[in-house]
């Protein structure tokens, strides 16, 4: 896969603008996708969000494989993050989200009705790389239809608070930051969700990725979608795409059937599947 630079400018701009911004908030909900959680984060979020309380969002859990996602949480949880897995689309779990944000608040919250303040607002916005549902997040919590952002990084100006609940408020625009691949490993998961525009890399390279983590973890998926046999999943991964390509009516089209692959992991017809484990290096993966 060729390597994506993103330009410097466009970065420190991003950057600039969710700094300011962050300011004014409480705390920040950092969304990923549960399918990809550390390979979904900016690397950059930490330093900006600094001592800010954060709720770790893995959102799109309904993608993602259950067992992973709830070792994800824990991991996070471990890490001394609030965490929830949430399925955003079909507003899953949502409202537990302005409940974590009130318990992480808890003595803040305390300080201001002792200064006479009756129902303290908690503010919060939400921030993550393109993609993974933050203005989805936004939307549902908030309970009305606002503007799509769009890819974009940072935030716009005159934003507006939006109303979550009594107490809990979020900016209308999330904040965006640009994914960092730090490795090969990071850009074909971010490829193959669909996080990164397929325009930027080439597909059978993220298929043969696909291929190859389905057929060491997902087998099952492979057997029932393609009929693959237990013989097949010995083959070397190319030789099953090209095996693949024939039997599903590609002929010789090695690149419309890692679309086709890519197409039906990202529609779910693969099943759920998780593309990394807690604590596994890169160089593990690979
Ligand atoms: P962003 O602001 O972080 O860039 O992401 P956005 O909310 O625009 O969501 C990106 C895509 O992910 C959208 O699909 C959205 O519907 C989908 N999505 C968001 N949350 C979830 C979730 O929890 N589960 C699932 N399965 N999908 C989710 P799209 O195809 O780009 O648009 P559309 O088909 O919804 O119009």
């Amino acid at each position: 896969m060729a390597q994506i630079q993103w330009f410097p400018g466009h970065m420190a701009k991003a950057r600039k603008q969710v700094q300011e911004k962050i300011k004014q908030v409480d705390l920040v909900l950092e969304v990923v996708d549960a399918r990809t959680p550390e390979s979904s984060r900016n690397p950059m979020l930490d330093e900006l969000v600094a001592d800010k309380p954060r709720i770790m969002v893995l959102n799109k859990q309904d993608l993602a494989d259950p067992a992973l996602t709830a070792a994800w949480v824990q991991y996070y949880q471990d890490q001394g993050f609030a965490a929830i897995a949430i399925d955003a689309q079909h507003a899953k779990r949502l409202q537990q989200i302005p409940q974590l944000a009130t318990k992480l608040m808890a003595e803040k919250i305390a300080r201001k009705k002792a200064r006479g303040i009756r129902n303290p607002m908690i503010k919060a916005m939400c921030i993550g790389i393109p993609n993974v549902g933050k203005s989805t997040v936004l939307n549902r919590l908030v309970r009305r239809n606002i503007a799509v952002t769009g890819n974009k990084p940072g935030v716009t100006k005159n934003q507006q608070w939006l109303k979550a609940s009594d107490n809990f408020q979020l900016l209308d625009t999330p904040g965006i930051l640009w994914p960092k691949f730090a490795s090969q490993a990071i850009g074909m998961r971010l490829a193959f969700t669909g996080a990164i525009a397929d325009a930027v890399f080439q597909e059978d390279t993220v298929g043969l990725y696909g291929l190859t983590y389905f057929m060491a973890h997902y087998p099952a998926a492979l057997k029932k979608a393609y009929h693959v046999t237990d013989d097949d999943l010995n083959e070397a991964p190319h030789d099953l795409l090209v095996k693949l390509t024939k039997s599903q009516g590609f002929a010789e089209a090695y690149d419309r059937m890692a679309e086709r692959l890519i197409f039906d992991a990202r529609q779910g017809k693969l099943g759920r599947f998780t593309l990394e484990k807690p604590g596994e290096t890169d160089a593990d993966a690979e």
